[in-house]
C-alpha cells in the first residue's frame, strides 16, 4: 500500500487529538501537517496542549515537535487528504478552499453534509454513494468533500439499516443520552454537567433526523434520493466522558412474528455487497459493525463503548424486545462518539476511498 500524504485540520481540538494519535499509528497515512486557528498558529503542537491533551497516551513524539499552521491552503504542506475536524461555521469556507487546492477532504464538519453532490458516508452502509465524488470532480474541482455523519447519525444509521432492509420502516423515535467528550473543548463546564442532565444540544435532532435519511437513501442517477419515514429523537448530554447511549422506538412496515429475528438480523449484519468486497483491506472495520448483547443490563458506556475487534468501531446493541404491538421494536445502544463518531469514522472513510481509487 502506497503510503498518503495527510494534514489536519483543527488537528487541537477533542477530534483533532484523536486523529493525530490514529493516524500516527495508521500504516497508511504520513501526516505531513497539523493546523489550527491563529490562536494556535506558530506553536509546537506538544506546547499548545500541555494542559488540554485528554487522550490516556502521550502525543505521538514526531507531532509533538511540530509547529502548527495556519488553516489556509497556501499555509499547509500539499497533501493527498485532509482531515477535517473544523467547527462547521469555519469548515463551511475553508473546507472549499482545501477542495479547490487539489485536497480530498474527509470532513467530521457537517457544514457540507447535505449539499447535493456531497456524499454522506458510514462505509458498511452506503460506500456506493462515494460515486459522488466524480460529479464533483467533473463540475467543481480536483479535490473532494466527503463527510462523515454527526457523532449521535452513526449508531442510529447502524442498527435501523439492517431493519429497514428486512421489514421497513413506518416511524422512529430515538432518545438519546450523549457524553460531555461530544460537545467539544472546553464544552460543558464541569459544574453544569455533574449530577445533571440537559435536556437541550443545539442542532442535534435536526442534524440527526435528516443524516440518517440520507445515509439510509439510495444514489440515483447524481443524487441521494432519502429514504423516506420520520424521526422524531430528543438529544440530552449527560455526565459520561465517551460514548452515546440511545434507545430507538421503531414501527416497522412488516410484522415482526419472532423478536429473536431482529436479534439476529442485527447481530449478522456485516455490510452492504459494495463494502464487503473491500472489507478484508480495510484495517478500521470492526468484523462484526453490530454486537447483540442478550444481558438485561447491557450496553452501558464504561463496558460497550470500546467493545468489538477494532475498540471503538463497534455499536452494541441490547435490551431488544417487542414494543406496544407486532410492527414495533424497542432497543438501546451505545457507539463511542470520538473513535466510531468521529476520527475512527474518518480513518474508515478514507481507507474506503483510497481501495475506491478516490485518493
Ligand atoms: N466531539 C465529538 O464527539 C464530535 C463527534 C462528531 C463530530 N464532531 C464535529 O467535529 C468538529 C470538531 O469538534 P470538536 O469536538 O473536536 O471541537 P473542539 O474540541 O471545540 O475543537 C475545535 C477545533 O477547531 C479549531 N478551530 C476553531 N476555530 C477555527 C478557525 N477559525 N480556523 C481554524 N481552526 C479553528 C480549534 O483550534 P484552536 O485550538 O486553535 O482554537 C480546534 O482545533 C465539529 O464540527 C463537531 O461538530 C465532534
Amino acid at each position: 500500500m502506497k503510503k498518503r500524504s495527510c494534514v489536519i485540520l483543527a488537528s487541537t481540538g477533542t477530534v483533532g487529538q484523536r486523529l493525530v494519535y490514529m493516524l500516527s499509528q495508521h500504516p497508511w497515512f504520513d501526516i505531513v501537517d497539523i493546523a489550527a486557528s491563529k490562536r494556535s498558529a506558530g506553536l509546537k503542537y506538544k506546547e499548545r496542549l500541555k494542559d488540554s491533551w485528554h487522550l490516556d497516551v502521550d502525543i505521538p513524539e514526531e507531532i509533538a515537535e511540530m509547529k502548527i499552521k495556519l488553516t489556509e491552503p497556501n499555509e499547509v504542506e500539499k497533501a493527498d487528504i485532509a482531515f477535517s475536524a473544523l467547527p462547521s461555521k469555519e469548515a463551511k469556507q475553508l473546507e472549499l478552499d482545501f477542495a479547490k487546492a487539489g485536497y480530498f477532504i474527509q470532513s467530521k464538519a457537517s457544514a457540507h453534509r447535505q449539499d447535493r453532490d456531497v456524499p454522506l458516508i458510514i462505509p458498511e452502509l452506503n460506500a456506493d454513494h462515494l460515486e459522488l465524488v466524480k460529479l464533483q470532480r467533473d463540475t467543481k474541482w480536483s479535490g473532494a468533500i466527503v463527510t462523515d455523519p454527526n457523532c449521535t447519525t452513526v449508531g442510529l444509521a447502524m442498527v435501523l439499516k439492517p431493519i429497514y432492509d428486512e421489514f421497513g420502516i413506518k416511524s422512529v423515535i430515538a432518545n438519546t443520552w450523549q457524553a460531555i467528550s461530544g460537545s467539544g473543548i472546553p464544552g460543558v463546564p464541569g459544574l453544569l454537567i455533574n449530577d445533571n442532565v440537559i435536556p437541550f444540544i443545539a442542532g442535534e435532532e435536526e442534524k440527526v433526523e435528516s443524516e440518517v435519511l440520507k445515509i439510509l437513501g439510495n444514489l440515483e442517477k447524481d443524487s441521494i434520493i432519502n429514504a423516506g419515514f420520520p424521526i422524531a429523537s430528543t438529544c440530552t448530554r449527560v455526565p459520561v466522558t465517551d460514548g452515546h447511549f440511545e434507545t430507538l422506538y421503531i414501527n416497522t412496515k412488516e410484522k415482526i412474528e419472532d423478536i429473536q429475528k431482529v436479534e439476529k438480523i442485527l447481530g449478522d449484519f456485516k455490510g452492504i455487497p459494495e463494502f464487503l468486497k473491500y472489507k478484508e483491506n480495510l484495517t478500521y472495520a470492526p468484523k462484526d459493525p453490530i454486537i447483540v448483547r442478550k444481558e438485561i443490563n447491557r450496553p452501558q458506556p464504561r463496558l460497550d463503548r470500546l467493545a468489538g475487534t477494532v475498540p471503538g468501531m463497534a455499536i452494541s446493541v441490547g435490551r431488544i424486545r417487542k414494543g406496544v404491538d407486532n410492527s414495533s421494536i424497542n432497543l438501546c445502544l451505545i457507539s463511542h462518539n470520538t473513535i466510531r463518531g468521529a476520527a475512527g469514522a474518518s480513518l474508515l472513510g478514507a481507507e474506503m476511498a483510497i481501495m475506491k481509487n478516490y485518493i
